[in-house]
């Protein structure tokens, strides 16, 4: 099974959300390690993880084993390497040589056998950390804002992932565009589905994540969509979408 990163250069598209939720899905029948590659560290939090005693940052630098800094969660079958604020100072360190650019690649073949799944939350902009990411991943899940913009910013992102198949990650390919914080009664929201839909076709997911208010409150209360508010609109959606991740994944 693939190491799936979801990424976008664009910030606030719902990557966490979706990398949140997606693992937590997958996790109800299989196990699943969550990786937080952001420094503001909402995965993390997000699954209740407050002050670990190691991180993605101590791994990154060579001080722990991917495997010490993994931590369980209260699902069951999720666990997380977690992240915190020092993160940024690894986006400072690191440079554009294949050796930084391949450290979590490196960190994770550790862990690898350990899990069914690896679900990779990657920061926004383009820097080493996000670079990280993409040259770990097997697999890419990139959410698309259903707004007016949102193929604006994807022309950005598709360069970046042709510039890592072209280099550090030749395996490297896209699982799916999903498209997030859909507001289905809107025109707007229809017409842009309808859009990015003509323009990515078989890409895009037939799911489609909408706004959903139980989505945004889930995270504060360190829980996962599913043990926080099971028969929400928002469950249902990332349900749906793991179903898929694992169709078009076993398809290969
Ligand atoms: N489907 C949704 N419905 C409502 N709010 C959402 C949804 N997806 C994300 N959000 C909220 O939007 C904000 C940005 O989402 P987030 O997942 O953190 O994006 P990113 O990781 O791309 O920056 C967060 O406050 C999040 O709770
Ligand atoms: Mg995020």
């Amino acid at each position: 099974m693939p190491i799936v990163g979801v990424s976008n250069q664009k910030g606030g598209v719902g990557k966490t959300t979706t990398a949140v939720n997606l693992a937590a899905a997958l996790a109800e029948n299989r196990r699943v390690l969550l990786v937080d590659l952001d420094p503001q560290a909402n995965a993390t939090s997000g699954v209740g993880v407050v002050d670990p005693e190691h991180t993605i940052y101590d791994v990154l630098v060579g001080e722990v084993s991917a495997r010490r800094a993994v931590v369980p969660t209260d699902t069951d079958g999720l666990f997380v390497l977690p992240a915190s604020a020092d993160l940024a100072g690894a986006a400072v360190e690191l440079d554009a040589s294949e050796d930084d650019l391949t450290l979590l690649r490196k960190a994770l073949i550790g862990v690898r056998p350990s899990y069914d799944f690896i679900v990779v939350d990657a920061p926004p902009s383009i820097g080493a950390l996000t670079l990280n990411g993409l040259v770990a991943s097997d697999r890419l899940v990139v959410p698309l804002q259903a707004e007016y913009y949102a193929l604006e910013g994807i022309a950005a992102m598709m360069e970046t992932i042709e510039r890592v198949q072209g280099g550090l990650n030749p395996a490297l390919s896209i699982l799916g565009i999903v498209l997030t914080m859909a507001d289905g009664r809107t025109r707007l929201s229809n017409q842009v589905e309808e859009n990015v839909r003509g323009h990515f076709e078989g890409l895009v997911f037939r799911t489609v994540v909408p706004r959903n208010v139980r989505l945004a409150e889930a995270p504060s209360y360190g829980q996962p969509i599913f043990a926080y508010a099971p028969a929400s609109y928002g469950a249902q959606a990332y349900r749906q979408l793991a179903e898929e991740v694992l169709e078009r994944a076993a398809e290969g």
